[in-house]
This record gives C-alpha cells, sequence and structure tokens, in this order.
C-alpha cells in the first residue's frame, strides 16, 4: 500500500503542491492532503482555484472534484485527531510542497501546533522521508539555521529552484522539472523531465 502526506503552507509556489498531488496520485492508492489556513487565499491569488469549504467534507468535496479522484483525503491543519498525525498510521514519504519559513521553523522546533506540524513531527519520530519545499528570497540566518538543523536531522530540504539547463519552454516545463526533483528525493519513478546522460 502506497500512502502519502503533502501538506501545503502558505508560501508562494503552491502550484508546485498542486502539481505533486496530482504527480502522486498516479501511483498511490491514498494522498491525505493538509493545507493550512494561510495557503488557501494564496491558492486562490496564484491558481484562481477557490478550495475553502465550510466544512473539512465540503472542502474536501472541492479538491476531489479538481483532480476528479477520491484517493485523496484532505484534512483540516486543526484536525489533530487525523490519522496522519499518529506514527502508528502507516505512510509513506511526507512533502510540505511550498513549505512557509513559519511552517519550518514549526518542524525545526517541534512545535507540533497543527496537523502539518505534528504529521512532519511523526515522520521525523517514525524516521519516514519528510522533504521540505521552502520558499523565500532571501533567506535570513533564522531560516537558514531552521534549514540545516533538518538536515541535520535527516529531513530534505528542496527549495523549489528551477535548473535551464532542461531549456524550459514554460511556466509548466519549470513546475514539471521542481517537482520532479522532488520526487526524485523520495525516490519516486516519474517522467517529469528528461535525465541528464
Ligand atoms: C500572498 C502571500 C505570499 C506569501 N509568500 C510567502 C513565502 O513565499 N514564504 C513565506 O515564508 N511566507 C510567505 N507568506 C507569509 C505566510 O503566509 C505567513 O507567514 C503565514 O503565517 C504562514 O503560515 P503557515 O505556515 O501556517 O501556512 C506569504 C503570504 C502571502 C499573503
Amino acid at each position: 500500500m502506497s500512502a502519502y502526506v503533502v501538506a501545503i503552507a502558505g508560501a508562494s509556489g503552491v502550484i508546485y503542491g498542486l502539481r505533486l498531488v496530482e504527480e502522486l496520485l498516479k501511483s498511490a492508492d491514498s494522498v491525505y492532503l493538509c493545507i493550512s489556513r494561510h495557503a488557501f487565499p494564496i491558492i486562490k491569488m496564484e491558481t484562481g482555484l477557490n478550495w475553502t469549504g465550510k466544512t473539512e467534507s465540503a472542502t474536501m468535496k472541492k479538491i476531489r472534484a479538481y483532480y476528479q479522484s477520491s484517493k485523496i483525503q484532505y484534512l483540516d491543519e486543526t484536525n489533530l485527531a487525523a490519522p496522519i498525525a499518529s506514527g502508528s498510521f502507516l505512510t509513506g514519504a511526507m512533502f510540505v510542497v511550498p513549505c512557509s519559513m513559519k511552517t519550518l521553523s514549526g518542524i525545526a522546533n517541534g512545535y507540533a501546533n497543527n496537523l502539518i506540524e505534528r504529521s512532519a513531527d511523526v515522520a521525523m519520530k517514525e524516521g519516514r522521508r519528510l522533504i521540505l519545499a521552502p520558499r523565500e528570497m532571501p533567506f535570513s540566518a533564522i531560516h537558514l539555521e531552521n534549514m540545516l538543523k533538518l538536515v541535520r536531522l535527516g529531513v530534505t530540504v528542496a527549495p523549489p529552484v528551477p535548473a535551464f539547463y532542461q531549456k524550459p519552454e514554460s511556466l509548466n516545463d519549470i513546475v514539471d522539472f521542481v517537482v520532479g526533483k522532488i520526487l526524485d528525493s523520495a525516490g519516486i519513478e516519474h517522467s517529469l523531465f528528461k535525465r541528464w546522460e
């Protein structure tokens, strides 16, 4: 069984998280998706999608309709009783894409104040793969210290920095390259870009 956890925090670049979910759905049995309350307006601003629902299930309905898949389990960031808040619930890799500096700090310091931070805490304590795509520019010393701390703890820090040797022709090409690199970090096969030979 393959179950992945994807979190979208309130940083720019939500399109990477959306595309990552789309790609994971191709092979996963289920994708547990948590979106922070600060991310919803950014999703609307950057993609035009209004995923805010009155309840957790209303939001899930919108997201399932978008992906046309019932393999997505949407979980509210306040739902600390969700399965992914417990280490006894088995999942594969967890991704936070994009990851805000606030969520980065919460994870680096074990704050576990919402479902994203708690699930990341669980992934770390259970020794599961955790991949963060922090987005900010420029980074402060605090941001970099948090990233260094996490890398030393075995977390993968994969900022969404595109490369241009692939000669991207569209925004999609850039997004696919970044998402492909994130999937590489989790050892998940994809054909989002042509590999260097
Ligand atoms: C349009 C918009 C874009 C933002 N982009 C970023 C960003 O790229 N990186 C970041 O760390 N914070 C960004 N923020 C600020 C975060 O959303 C804010 O710190 C929030 O508290 C993060 O909460 P969360 O991590 O729980 O989602 C942005 C806010 C807005 C409104």
